[in-house]
């Protein structure tokens, strides 16, 4: 069973969202567990405070190490002794998180998380640990809470057995195709036929197997261009490449640099 382990001042937060649906219904059947732990059942002051202020000076406040620290040694790590779980602090700083990570996670025993809040977490508990700094995007959420759901769902929801159709992991975003792609996710329709107008393309409609999967992969293929140029830079080299090919096909030469002298003139 996939264990998650989430350390945080808010364990009334948790479930929340990961008892919903699949996910829900996925822990219910014993493909994955959740376990909180209070960071505050670690203070050791009467009013349960866990933070104190920067050293050095400046705003807000800093997650205590000893406190931390004291609630990641509680954990029962019995189980963790054959296959340890990977220690993940969520931080806006950490190593950016994404469908790789999330399937590399996924495909071991679990992961012990620790929500940050206030200014964040002493560097001493993070170092003595072994604790990786994740970040879930480029921006700054309050707490680590929302992240860590996020990472834990992104997971979960790759293990075999919790969704129905292995083909609907295979052709979503950011998996890799069968030639080495790794692109968005094509434009997706259903019923009604027309909606305010507008049809549904009529390839999809066809019945034609092959067209409907040559469409499929073009469209993939211009979104990610259009929003996502940075994964089309995956392609293996020797590969076709939309954007190579495009400037190919027009004679520019496509690791062409602007002609700044050129650019500049009046
Ligand atoms: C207000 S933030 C701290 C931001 C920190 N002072 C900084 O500038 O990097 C409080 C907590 O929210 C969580 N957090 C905020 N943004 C995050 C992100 N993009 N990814 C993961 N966790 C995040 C972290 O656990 C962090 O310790």
């Amino acid at each position: 069973m996939w264990r998650a382990t989430v350390l945080t001042l808010f364990p009334e937060l948790f479930p929340g969202p990961l008892d919903a649906s699949v996910l829900g219904r996925a822990r219910g059947e014993g493909h994955w567990s959740l376990e909180t732990v209070d960071i505050r059942d670690f203070s050791d002051n009467a009013y349960r405070s866990v933070d104190d202020t920067p050293a050095g000076g400046g705003p807000g406040m800093v997650m205590r190490a000893d406190i931390l620290a004291a609630a990641i040694d509680s954990l029962d790590d019995a189980s963790d002794e054959e296959a340890p779980r990977p220690r993940i602090a969520l931080s806006p700083r950490g190593r950016p998180f994404d469908q790789a990570r999330a399937k590399a996670l996924g495909d071991g025993p679990g992961a012990v998380l620790i929500c940050g809040r206030f200014e964040g977490i002493d560097q001493r508990v993070l170092d003595a640990r072994g604790i990786e700094e994740v970040s879930i995007g480029d921006f700054v959420l309050a707490g680590g809470e929302i992240a860590a759901m996020a990472l834990v769902e992104a997971c979960v929801r790759l293990l075999p057995g919790v969704l129905g159709a292995a083909q609907s992991l295979a052709e979503e975003s950011f998996s890799r195709g069968p030639d080495g792609r790794t692109l968005l996710e094509y434009p997706q329709y259903t019923r009604p036929r027309v909606f305010e107008g507008v049809e549904i393309p009529p390839v999809l409609t066809s019945g034609d197997h092959k067209k409907i999967a040559a469409w499929r992969r073009d469209r993939a293929i211009d979104i990610t261009r259009a929003r996502r140029p940075d994964l089309l830079g995956d392609t293996p080299p020797g590969d076709e490449d939309p954007i190579r090919d495009r400037h190919k096909i027009e004679g520019a030469p496509s690791d062409a640099k602007p002609d700044k002298d050129k650019d500049d003139a009046p």
